[in-house]
């Protein structure tokens, strides 16, 4: 099969599409062929090895995991001794439960893991949305977040900011999105109830309290946006912000049990998407996909990743 490798660290240059041995389903596995991937911000850090410390989990020296990619969709193709839920021939999705590998015509996954049937009527491209949703929906969950809730979600354009928007709105809550000019009527399509451009007024002044304030895209911090938190407001960040006091501040805030700031770790389950199809099935969770390309451009995805300037997903096209 063709996969994108990465053998060392460095710069979207370091990937090679090459031939590489199909994986062979173990019991309890399913080979699923590869429609649909995407270049995530996950994949992009990975990629490079940023921040260094990833490299603890990632591989010291060297990447233990030569094939990136968490999302993916596409077609059962052979399932291994066991398995029970699919077929050959079966539509899925899902997230590669132990870190990467969907950037390949084929991967194998456990057939009890974080897979599940596609939502009927939707393209491949339309459901690799799992890595923002399972973020956005990380941070959501641990808010508790519900029907009267207010929250307002900065970065709302990103693969986690449109998928908290959504999410948010699922659960009931009064959303404000904070974007940039080119993106308002993306945040008004996805159903903000307010939407502030950041690039023409500062979010931190609009004399409004929220229960939560949720940085999608790690690029705010608790400080800025403490005047917008009512006194029991909780603030989540994506990212380590300045002096990773995203890291900081929530065990700070968890000795002093005020629960101000939370910074929640993703588990990958079967649960997540379940959920995320429930979402896709029910009309309220809809792909935002900014650009597409095939596998042998996935160099050039990475590069345009690499911005921090894409909306939504970046989708790559594997096998038709
Ligand atoms: N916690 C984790 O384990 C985890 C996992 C995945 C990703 N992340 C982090 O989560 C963050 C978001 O990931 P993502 O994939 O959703 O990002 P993304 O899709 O790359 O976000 C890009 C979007 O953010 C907007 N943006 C860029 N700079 C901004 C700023 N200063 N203020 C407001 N909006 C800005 C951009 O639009 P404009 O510039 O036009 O506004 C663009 O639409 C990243 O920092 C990523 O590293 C964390």
């Amino acid at each position: 099969m063709k996969a994108a490798i990465n053998t060392r660290y460095g710069s979207p240059d370091v990937l090679d599409i090459r031939e590489t041995p199909k994986p062979e389903p173990k019991s309890g596995e399913v080979r699923v062929k590869i429609h649909a991937t995407t270049v995530g911000r996950t994949d992009s850090c990975a990629l490079k090895a940023h921040p260094f410390f990833m490299r603890l989990v990632t591989g010291l020296w060297r990447p233990k995991k030569t094939i990136l990619g968490l999302d993916f969709a596409g077609t059962i193709d052979a399932v291994g001794s066991g398995c029970t839920r699919f077929s050959p021939g079966d539509r899925v999705f899902g997230l590669t439960p132990d870190g990467f590998g969907a950037h390949a015509e084929y991967v194998c996954v456990p057939e009890g893991g974080p897979i599940t049937a596609m939502p009927a009527g939707k393209d491949f491209g339309d459901v690799v949305v799992c890595e923002g949703a399972w973020y956005a929906d990380t941070n959501l969950k641990k808010f508790k977040i519900g029907p009267g809730h207010k929250i307002l979600i900065y970065g709302a354009s990103g693969a986690i900011g449109t998928s908290a928007v959504q999410l948010s709105k699922s659960y009931g809550a009064e959303v404000t999105a904070v974007v940039s000019t080119p993106h308002l009527d993306l945040a008004k399509r996805l159903g903000a109830d307010r939407i502030i451009d950041y690039t023409v007024e500062d979010f931190t002044k609009i004399g409004e309290q929220f229960d939560f304030v949720f940085d999608a895209v790690g690029k705010t911090t608790f400080f800025k946006c403490r005047p917008l938190l009512k006194p029991d407001g909780v603030f989540a960040a994506t990212d380590l912000g300045p002096y990773w006091q995203n890291i900081f501040l929530p065990l700070w805030s968890s000795i002093t049990g005020n629960g101000r700031v939370v910074f929640p770790m993703p588990e990958s389950s079967r649960t997540v998407v379940d959920f995320i199809k429930a979402r896709i099935d029910a009309g309220e969770f809809n792909a935002v996909i900014d650009r597409r390309y095939p596998l042998q451009e996935i160099a050039d995805a990475y590069r345009y990743v690499g911005t921090e300037q894409k909306v939504g997903i970046v989708v790559i096209d594997v096998l038709p």
